[in-house]
């Protein structure tokens, strides 16, 4: 069998294919918007809508030429049906239902998060690589951050989510605060580099509750807020960067000093969640924010020390993406678990 997997529920265009025999990615299209969304420092949602309309069939024909096959080899269209961006996901499942109709194929809604959490088995090469059962996902994107306990294919427990920020978030809204352009995270990581990720300016780490997994980022956002004020480094009333005062070196420490936190607080979260689920034997780390080497690095000698295995998979599954939107169409097609054509985008 061969899926076609449909991503648009933010600011990319992902279509890519997957080939259950080969249990391999065979294709991976994709189209970013970072550029249309850079000049305002976030997603547009009414700009990602319309520029999802215009991209989505050049980048399926380009999913289609890059496996050297044709729709007439696709069995089953897999989509995204949310969470997301409503505007964007309805193009996507609007276009995918019509292309399933004319064609005669057979249709998976597909939740985006389970995508993220699946994207683990996905290697640099797209090849399914053997995980064991039960392992924890954390997954950190721009959206979300949230850990899982994953049973099998297709069956998760969410133990924690953020209560505000995501993780990718927070790394935008400081980034945005010095002036360092969207989206946050690739440019914060290249400045902590300078600084060796060495932790200078000890900003507060977020606790457990009760002993349990908890996350929350905006406290921390705020730290830094206040501490580039106190430098004279932003203006508060005006609401931006003083550029004279971000000078590299403080932007190199607040950077550094931050992915140290956030280091710190996922892996205070994971041995919880170990604690909890000690027959966990593995942790899978998916979402843009997995594309951090240093917050990889941190994780595995955490899972290590631990007797974990340990697994991200490579940048390019870790960001939005239609490959892990097609391996979870493969396992649920396998499963037989179709969906009809009432389907539809959900909250
Ligand atoms: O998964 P994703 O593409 O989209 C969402 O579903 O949100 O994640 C985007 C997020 C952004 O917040 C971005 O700053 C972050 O991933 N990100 C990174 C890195 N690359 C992207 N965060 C830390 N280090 C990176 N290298
Ligand atoms: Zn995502």
């Amino acid at each position: 069998m061969r899926i076609l997997g449909i991503e648009t529920s933010c600011d990319e265009t992902g279509i890519a294919v997957f080939d259950t025999l080969q249990q391999r990615v065979i294709s991976n299209a994709l189209y970013s918007q970072i550029d249309l969304h850079k000049q305002f420092g976030g997603v547009l949602p009414e700009v990602a809508s319309r520029s999802q309309l215009d991209k989505i069939n050049e980048v399926m024909q380009q999913a289609l030429a890059q496996a050297d096959i044709t729709l007439d080899d696709i069995d089953v269209i897999a989509v995204t049906t949310h969470p997301g961006l409503i505007g964007s996901l309805l193009v996507g499942v609007c276009f995918a239902k019509a292309l399933a109709w004319a064609t005669s194929k057979k249709i998976i809604g597909v939740n985006h998060l389970e995508g993220h959490i699946a994207s683990g088995f996905l290697d640099s090469n797209g090849t399914v690589r053997n995980i064991p059962f039960p392992h924890l996902n954390l997954t950190a994107s721009g959206g979300h951050t949230a850990l899982y306990v994953v049973h099998g294919f297709g069956s998760f427990e969410l133990i924690a989510q953020t209560t505000d920020d995501a993780a990718g978030e927070a790394l935008d809204k400081v980034a945005k605060m010095m002036d360092l352009g969207y989206p946050g995270g690739p440019v914060i990581e290249k400045l902590a580099e300078k600084h060796s990720f060495v932790d200078t300016l000890h900003f507060p780490r977020t606790k457990l509750k009760n002993n349990l997994p908890f996350f929350s980022f905006s406290g921390l956002k705020t730290a830094v807020l206040y501490y580039l004020v106190s430098q004279g480094a932003y203006d508060l009333q005006a609401g931006n960067t003083i550029a004279d005062q971000c000078s590299d070196e403080l932007k190199q420490q607040v950077a550094s000093s931050l992915l140290s936190s956030i280091a710190d607080i996922f892996i205070l979260n994971i041995k919880a969640a170990f604690s909890l689920y000690p027959n966990a034997q593995a942790l899978t780390f998916g979402g843009g924010v997995a594309c951090n080497r240093y917050l990889c690095t941190r994780l595995q000698k955490a899972c290590t020390a631990r007797n974990k295995l340990f697994f991200a998979p490579p940048p390019k599954f870790c960001t939005d993406n239609g490959s892990m939107i097609a391996f979870v169409g493969s396992y649920k097609a396998t499963q037989g678990n179709f969906d009809n054509f009432a389907l539809d985008v959900k909250r």
